[in-house]
């Protein structure tokens, strides 16, 4: 886990706007986050309103526990942190009623971030779903604060269908090639966006020196073979089951065996403390 300190802060909403089918990015002003968080580093949201609720008492606390997110983009002249969160359950249901100047109790930011992007390093984003969140921070920073050759930087990004690749045409503004799949065949390559990294490392043998991975386990369980087999190095970003975030529940673990002695009894980290950040090669997925 960062040693950068965390911070609780009582953030202000700033925008809560749909951008495709149950997809929604949310700003907040959170000026303590928006200056220390680093790419890969998520935030933990309290979505129920307790001040604002008019459900009966008893359902006021629910959810209980905080929902985590990746911090998708911030703006530390402004104080604000971005996030994109798909709508999957009670909790981001609540989440879409937060309008402007709605208040969110925000944790954060927390977990382990990616390594940085090396200028002259040529690397590749895999993203599935809304686990392109944290790319669009981690590709912002290497391009505008590290001085990244955008065309360094290639992303394959797939999802469901057309309207739930929200968010692309941030990586087109900085000027990064982005290669799309859907499953439904709406937008790019009809099929699973695991096949555009396997042909990216197939026709452009020994350009690529990193991936990143961030998606479902299924995809992020084949993107470690394709990485494995084309011998690049990276790392996957878990999305898993967070009830308290900050290492102490023990309800997040996963096995995880060091990279170069695979035969080894796995150990169990905690995705909150050890992660959500892991070498592709360590984690058993
Ligand atoms: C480090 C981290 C970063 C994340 N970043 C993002 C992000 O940037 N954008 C985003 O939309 N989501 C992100 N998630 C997932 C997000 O936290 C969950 O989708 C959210 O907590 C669901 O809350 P809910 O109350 O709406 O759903 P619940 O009612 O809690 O669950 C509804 C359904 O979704 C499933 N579910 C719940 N949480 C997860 C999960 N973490 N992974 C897979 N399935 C889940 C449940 O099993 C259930 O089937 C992240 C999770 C982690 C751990
Ligand atoms: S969520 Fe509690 S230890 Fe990770």
């Amino acid at each position: 886990m960062s040693s950068i300190p965390i911070f609780q802060e009582n953030t202000e909403v700033v925008a809560n706007r749909s951008i495709g089918p149950d997809l929604y990015w949310l700003d907040v002003h959170a000026p303590q986050i928006a200056r220390t968080a680093l790419p890969g580093q998520f935030v933990h949201l309290v979505v129920s309103d307790l001040s604002r609720d008019h459900r009966p008492a008893w359902m006021r606390h629910t959810p209980l526990l905080r929902r985590p997110f990746s911090v998708a983009e911030r703006n530390e002249k402004e104080g604000t942190v971005g996030l994109i969160y798909r709508v999957v359950g009670g909790g981001t249901e609540i989440l879409t009623e937060r309008q402007t100047g709605a208040r969110i109790d925000m944790l954060g930011p927390l977990g382990r971030p990616f390594e940085p992007i090396t200028p002259g390093c040529p690397v590749v984003m895999a993203a599935g779903g809304v686990g392109v969140a944290a790319f669009f921070f981690l590709a912002h920073e290497a391009v505008y604060r590290n001085g990244a050759n955008p065309l360094d930087i290639r992303v394959v990004f797939g999802a469901a269908t057309a309207g739930l690749l929200g968010g692309e045409e941030k990586f087109r503004a900085m000027g990064i090639p982005v290669d799309l799949a859907t499953d439904d065949g709406s937008r790019g390559h009809h099929g699973f966006v695991t096949v555009l990294l396997e042909r990216l490392f197939r026709e452009t043998p020994n350009r690529y020196r990193f991936v990143y991975v961030c998606g479902p386990t299924p995809m992020m369980r084949r993107c470690q073979t394709i990485s494995q087999e084309a011998d690049v190095p990276g790392q996957v970003s878990l999305e898993g089951i967070m009830p308290c975030g900050v290492g102490v529940c023990m309800a997040c673990v996963v096995p995880c065996r060091p990279p170069d002695h695979p035969d080894v009894a796995p150990r169990y980290e905690r995705v909150c403390h050890a992660g959500p950040v892991f070498d592709i090669r360590e984690v058993a997925l």
